[in-house]
This record gives structure tokens, C-alpha cells and sequence, in this order.
């Protein structure tokens, strides 16, 4: 099978695209042919040896994707032919495995490329919104990166919780995007002075801040906070960890929160599988369908990659494999 293979770590364009051996599928797994992949920005870091977790080269990039089961393990509860969605690792490829107790049956009125797309980044944000930051029908939420992948899943989801959107991002063409997709009101962090824009515009009511940038966005993003309100921290797109003066936290009661998608469902059990019913509801009924900005073929995994690597992303970036 074709796969996008990393011999060491580097740059996108240090990937090769070569025929390997497809994975066998052990007991209570799935083998599956992949249709469409997902990018994730870390991507990007796990080529570059920068992610929290290393990989040792050789190996296949990539961690969500959908398609069809070709072969069943002992005891997987699919069969082949189904179409099935899920993450895994070494989804660059034309075939990958799924643990069969991650993966979900895609349905009928959805392609491919949704279902792949939907994995991480909406887990994420609505791990964060639901569980995380509490939000409430009516509040304000803030959230920067907002045409990005976790940024517009949290934009989405908050509009579907019914939440009111502040979305914050650097041009007109991806605020544009975000008030598309329900944004009540949109910031250019850019050119804008953020914390200024964000009490103006929510007349000092935001209660909670998503941030999967990180960078010089954050502190006045949590400067932007009304009194009480929450602050979630989720990634460093940006390529910078903020270090935030303690005083803002006490003087205004600002609760900080990080959550992360690896160990979310171990710490909260039960929230997890709250949130993955509501999220799989959602999903299935097409009440949020994820915005898909580029798309790549396998042969292109690099361009796909430089193309999220270089913050030109609205929404997300699939690899179109099958
Ligand atoms: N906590 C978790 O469990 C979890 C799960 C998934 C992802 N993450 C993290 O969340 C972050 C965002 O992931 P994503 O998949 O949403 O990425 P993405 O689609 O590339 O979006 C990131 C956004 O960050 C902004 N940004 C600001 N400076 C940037 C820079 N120098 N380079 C790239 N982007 C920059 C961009 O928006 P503007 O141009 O509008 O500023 C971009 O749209 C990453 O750090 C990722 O590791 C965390």
C-alpha cells in the first residue's frame, strides 16, 4: 500500500510517499481501507519530533480517519464493508488499523471526509466547552484560533449549546468564516486590541475563553474576562507558551483550566462518555458537520501539512486517499 512514511524527524516535505506492507489487524481490531484522513496541527510537531508524546521514526503520520473495514480482528465487533470513522495512528495511508472499541459506524447521509474530520478537534472543543468551562445557554464564549480546527469546532458546537460567539482570528476572510458559521461578534486579534474588543463587544460579560493558540493572545484574551469567568487553555499554535502574571487570576477570580484530549477520558470517565453521546447525536442528526477548508490527495500529504503548518487553515485540511 501507498503511505506517507517519516524517516526522521523534520519538516513536511522531509515525508516520502512509498509502498509499504498494509497493517495486519490484531484481535479487536479492524483494518481499514482509508477514504479520507484528517490533519491535525500536531501533526506538523509529530514529524518534527516537538509533540509531547515522540514517535520514533519510521513511521506513518496521521491520527484520524474514516473509510471502509477490509478485515476484522478476533473479537471486532465490525464487519467488512462497513464504514467506519475513528483515530488511530498511521492514518497517511491507504490502509490503517482502528482499535474496533474507538471506532464509530459513519452514517449513511455523511461522506467520508466529515466523518474524518469531526474526530479530534471536536472531541476537544466540546470536551472543553461541556465539560471544562460548564457553558451555559446565553453566555458569552471566546474563543481564539476560531477558524482553525479546534477553534471552529468550538465555534460550532458553542453556537449549537447555544452560547453566544465572540470569535477571535488574524483576517476578514476567516472572521468571515466564523459568523458564517454563528459568530455573534468577531475580533481581528491582529489589528484589534483584543481585551478592549472583547468587553466592548460582550459589554464585560464573557465567561469563557477557549484557547488553542497560546502565544501573545492569551493574556489579554484572560484580561477580556468578565469577573468569575473561565479560562481554558488548549494549545500553542502560536509556537509560544504564554507565562500569565498571577494578580489577573486573584483580582478578577478567573478560573484557569487546561484540558487535554489524551487524558480527559481517564481523569473524567464519565463526562467522556457523556460528551461522546451528545457529540455522535449531534454528528448523526447533521447538526454540526465540520467545515472542510482544503483537501490534498495522499500523494500531496506534505502540501497538506505545510498548508496547516503555515496558519492558512479555515476549518479543517483532509487527504483524500481513496
Ligand atoms: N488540548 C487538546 O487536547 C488538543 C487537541 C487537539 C489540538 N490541540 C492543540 O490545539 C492547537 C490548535 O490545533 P488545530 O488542529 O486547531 O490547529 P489549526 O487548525 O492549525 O489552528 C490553529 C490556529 O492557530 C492560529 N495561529 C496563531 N499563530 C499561529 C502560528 N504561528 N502557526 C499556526 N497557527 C497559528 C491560527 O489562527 P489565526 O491565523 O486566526 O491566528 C490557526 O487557525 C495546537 O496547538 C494543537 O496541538 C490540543
Amino acid at each position: 500500500m501507498r503511505a506517507a512514511v517519516c524517516h526522521a524527524y523534520g519538516t513536511p516535505e522531509d515525508l516520502v510517499i512509498e509502498d509499504v506492507d498494509p497493517p495486519v489487524p490484531a484481535p479487536g481490531q479492524v483494518l481499514v481501507r482509508v477514504h479520507a484522513a484528517a490533519v491535525n496541527f500536531p501533526d506538523v510537531l509529530f514529524i518534527a519530533g516537538k509533540y509531547q508524546v515522540k514517535i520514533p521514526p519510521p513511521f506513518i503520520p496521521g491520527n484520524e480517519i474514516a473509510g471502509e473495514v477490509i478485515a476484522a480482528g478476533e473479537g471486532a465487533r465490525f464487519s467488512p464493508g462497513q464504514r467506519v470513522a475513528g483515530t488511530t495512528f498511521g492514518a497517511f495511508a491507504e490502509q490503517a488499523l482502528l482499535d474496533a472499541s474507538q471506532a464509530v459506524l459513519v452514517p449513511d447521509d455523511a461522506d467520508f471526509a466529515s466523518a474524518a474530520a469531526f474526530g479530534v478537534t471536536y472531541r476537544t472543543a466540546y470536551y472543553a466547552l461541556r465539560s471544562t468551562a460548564a457553558v451555559r445557554e446565553g453566555d458569552w464564549v471566546v474563543v481564539l484560533g476560531a477558524a482553525g480546527g479546534v477553534g471552529l469546532a468550538a465555534v460550532d458546537l458553542a453556537v449549537a449549546m447555544k452560547a453566544r460567539v465572540l470569535a477571535a482570528a488574524s483576517s476578514p476572510e476567516k472572521l468571515e468564516l466564523c459568523r458564517q458559521r454563528g459568530a455573534e461578534a468577531t475580533v481581528d486579534y491582529d489589528q484589534e486590541d483584543l481585551k478592549t474588543r472583547i468587553r466592548e463587544l460582550t459589554g464585560d460579560a464573557a465567561r469563557v475563553v477557549l484557547d488553542p493558540v497560546g502565544g501573545s493572545y492569551s493574556e489579554p484574551a484572560l484580561r477580556g474576562l468578565a469577573r468569575g469567568g473561565t479560562f481554558v487553555t488548549l494549545g500553542y499554535a502560536a509556537g509560544t507558551i504564554p507565562k500569565i502574571p498571577l494578580n489577573l487570576v486573584m483580582l478578577k477570580d478567573i478560573r484557569v483550566r487546561g484540558m487535554e484530549i489524551r487524558t480527559f477520558a481517564t481523569d473524567y470517565p464519565d463526562e467522556a462518555v457523556r460528551d461522546d453521546v451528545e457529540l455522535a447525536r449531534m454528528f448523526a442528526d447533521g447538526i454540526v458537520r465540520p467545515y472542510i477548508g482544503a483537501r490534498f490527495p495522499l500523494a500531496e500529504t506534505a502540501a497538506a501539512l505545510r498548508y496547516v503548518a503555515d496558519r492558512k487553515v479555515l476549518g479543517k485540511v483532509v487527504i483524500d486517499v481513496a
